[in-house]
């Protein structure tokens, strides 16, 4: 399959889906580069890693803060890290975001690459540039935009992924179809089997397809003035689910998914049958669709939703199953919409 790429700042990125990570040293321009991974990561995969300064950070959200980030500057400082160095982040999104945080700020900016090891890094997290960490609480509050040179997605680490981490990634997955490609849709449907038995060249297409439609939507906007906007798609509700009851991030964007949806159907944009189809893909693969919880408690914590912008919300309803637009709704027209969707008032 072609190479895909983004053409960003401040360099082009390539998006190396289906490489291998025994394969890692070719893409490397530096002979001892630094390698940023997580504890769990370098248990599976440290012998795997090529030549260079390998620091570990732990696991979980909680470490993806400014104390990490600090941690890093310290260690990067004690191996003479200069201009020329060259980093690399072996991991998920957290570790992906942590190394490209600090990459991009040490020496106001180094070089560096990724290699995403779960599906939702490999489908979504690594690509785009946007590496950020959390401050106070607050999810991605600190941040650049920054393309690493390269994002590397080996589909044969997946294979040791805990189930939960896989359905995540579908989920965003089925987002990315959802909002821009209807025949992933339908190629998600005709191969739920075998997406689940994780069959490498079912998944490595996938991520390809799934790269390549997140690539187009960042080039052409890379900062989120427009339409990078279409990404968060079952993410208001979703990010809200999430905080409110702790449920993993896929888990919560495929039930806000299914929210927005309904939303769109309200809007006269898109077909109930449509919504089924969506609400049976999502079942087949694993995720919830519905939730028990009252639409007061949703809204209030939107309400709180970093995106939002005076009274209003950019919201992204779905055209039609593979077609997305976003429209600023103001909260009060939010709260009359979802209280005719389904589910607890
Ligand atoms: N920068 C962006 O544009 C962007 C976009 C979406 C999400 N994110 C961020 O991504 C993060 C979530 O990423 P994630 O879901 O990859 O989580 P994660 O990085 O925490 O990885 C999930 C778990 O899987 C383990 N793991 C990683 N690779 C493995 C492998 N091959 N085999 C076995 N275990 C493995 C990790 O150690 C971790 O315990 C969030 O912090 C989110 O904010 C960033
Ligand atoms: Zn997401």
């Amino acid at each position: 399959m072609p190479i895909l790429q983004i053409k960003g700042y401040p360099n082009p990125s390539r998006l190396l889906v289906g490489e291998r990570l025994v394969d890692l040293a070719r893409h490397i321009p530096v002979e001892n580069p630094i390698l940023i991974t997580d504890s769990t990561v370098q248990k599976y995969y440290g012998n795997r890693f090529p030549k260079g300064s390998v620091i570990p950070i732990g696991t979980g959200e909680s470490v993806k803060t400014l104390k990490t980030v600090y941690d890093l500057y310290d260690r990067l400082i004690r191996l003479q890290a200069d201009r020329s160095c060259f980093v690399v982040g072996i991991g998920g999104g957290i570790v992906c975001d942590v190394a490209g945080f600090t990459a991009s700020t040490f020496l106001r900016g180094v070089r560096f690459g990724l290699v995403a090891t779960t599906l939702l890094a490999q489908a979504d997290a690594a690509i785009g540039g946007k590496n950020g960490v959390n401050f106070s609480g607050y999810k991605n509050m600190v941040g650049t935009i920054r393309q690493p040179e390269f994002v590397l997605c080996d589909p044969f680490v997946l294979k040791t992924l805990p189930e939960k981490e896989v359905s995540c990634g579908l989920a965003e997955i089925v987002k990315h179809a959802a909002i821009a490609r209807e025949p992933l849709l339908s190629f998600m449907e005709n191969h739920a089997h075998e997406i689940l038995a994780l069959d490498r060249p079912i998944l490595e297409k996938l991520i390809y397809e799934s790269v390549q439609i997140k690539a187009s939507i960042v080039e052409a906007d890379e900062r989120e003035a427009g339409e990078r906007r279409k990404l968060n798609f079952g993410h208001t509700f979703g990010h809200a689910i999430e905080t409110i009851t702790g449920l993993p991030h896929g888990h919560a964007v495929s039930i806000g998914m299914v929210m927005a949806a309904e939303i769109s159907v309200q809007e006269g944009s898109l077909t109930q049958t449509e919504v089924q189809r969506l609400i049976r893909l999502l079942q087949r693969l694993g995720l919830p669709v519905a939730i028990d919880l009252e639409k007061d408690r949703i809204f209030s914590v939107l309400g709180k939703d970093k995106k939002r912008e005076g009274d209003g919300i950019h919201f992204v309803l779905l055209n039609r199953l593979g077609e997305a637009r976003v429209e600023r709704i103001s909260m009060e027209k939010l709260k009359r919409l979802m209280s005719e969707i389904h589910g607890k008032s």
